[in-house]
């Protein structure tokens, strides 16, 4: 059966300016890092994609990577787009990335002007579009000049392969110089992409006010620290979950994990007193901060879209939640 969007799509979802630049985002956006892939059923992949833009939730990131395997993310999400999303192309904001290993040899990773053309090239491909609304370097390489990274992203905007460029998990310092060399270039970085969550603060110490004086928006993903900051692991590890799915990936039965999950449990008094969930409180949380443009999650199921997308009627922290917050999160 034909998709057709709801009409009610716009009807309760923020928008965000996105940095100095002209593009709103969505306060959340969808990443199919996980439960996308070829090992994953379809037919869900689609359902959360249909429920996700019914919602208002305009942007899909992607990267070269995401899967299992890697690339599979993007193959599927072609195959989806093509056959629901390709009439509403123009009222979605889809990225990719490249930095990470994604082809044998020397230039199938990293940073150099040659990978980042050909991975792009080949995301296009997978995913049947012409162009992505945002491409990113994925992570900064050591051993590239940041002037030959910066100089690829400015010729793929140039060359029609993206409208915006961004930039992942860079240092302030190194944010600082890729800015003003894309400044110079003529295309302004839109956006950073880096992990934050109230288990991960580090971006408080000096990315945001450099987001804020360079004019670049900020979309933090893993807000929900890949599932940890929700009810789910309180009791057991369920089966279908990405823990159990993905040990390596959570680190499971860490002490690390453990210690997390005891805060876990105090914060449950703070989301029920508020009226929300677990997960809405992490998500509340992490866009109360007035530097972030959305809040990045990944989903298993529809379910989960539906309950985090809710986050948005209640978003205001008192002084008192804050500092009851940050009692447990420090203790
Ligand atoms: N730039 C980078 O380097 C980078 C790195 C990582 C991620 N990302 C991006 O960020 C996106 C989000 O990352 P993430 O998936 O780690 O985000 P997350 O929102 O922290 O975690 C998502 C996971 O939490 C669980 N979950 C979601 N809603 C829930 C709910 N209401 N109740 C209980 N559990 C819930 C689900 O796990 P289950 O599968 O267990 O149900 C879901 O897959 C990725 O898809 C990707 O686009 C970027």
């Amino acid at each position: 059966m034909n998709y057709l969007p709801a009409d009610t799509r716009y009807d309760s979802m923020r928008y965000n300016r996105c940095g100095r630049s002209g593009l709103l985002l969505p306060a959340i956006s969808l990443g199919l890092w996980y439960n996308f892939g070829g090992v994953d059923p379809l037919e869900n992949a689609r359902a959360m994609l249909h429920r996700a833009f019914d919602l208002g939730i305009t942007h899909f990131d992607l990267a070269n990577n995401y899967g299992p395997p890697p690339g599979s993310a993007e193959e599927n999400f072609g195959q989806i787009f093509k056959q629901d999303f390709a009439c509403y192309r123009d009222e979605l904001i889809i990225s990719s990335k490249a930095g990470y290993l994604m082809w044998p040899g020397p230039y199938g990773e990293w940073g150099s002007r040659k990978y980042l053309v050909a991975s792009l090239d080949q995301s296009l491909k997978r995913m049947g579009l012409d162009y992505v609304d945002i491409f990113y370097s994925h992570r900064p390489d050591p051993n590239t000049p940041m002037e030959e990274t910066m100089s690829a992203l400015d010729y793929i905007v140039r060359s029609g392969r993206a409208l915006y460029v961004g930039i992942s998990t860079y240092d302030p310092e190194q944010t600082r110089q890729a800015a003003k060399l894309l400044r110079e270039l003529g295309t302004p970085c839109l956006i950073h992409q880096p992990r934050y969550n109230m288990f991960d603060r580090w971006i408080e110490a000096g990315l945001l006010d450099t987001l804020a004086e360079e004019g670049i928006g900020c979309i933090c993903f893993s807000p929900l620290a890949q599932g940890i900051l929700t009810d789910k692991y309180l009791d057991k590890v369920p089966e279908d979950s990405r823990a159990a799915k993905y040990e390596g990936q959570l680190h499971w039965g860490d002490r690390v994990v453990e210690e997390r999950l005891a805060k876990v449990r105090k914060l449950q008094g703070i989301a029920q007193a508020r009226g929300q969930s677990l997960a809405q409180l992490a998500v509340a949380w992490v866009l109360r901060h007035p530097g972030v443009t959305s809040a990045l999650i990944g989903a298993s199921r529809v379910s989960q879209i539906e309950e985090l997308v809710a986050t948005l009627k209640h978003l205001d922290f008192s002084a008192d939640e804050l500092q009851a917050v940050e009692q447990i999160l420090v203790g």
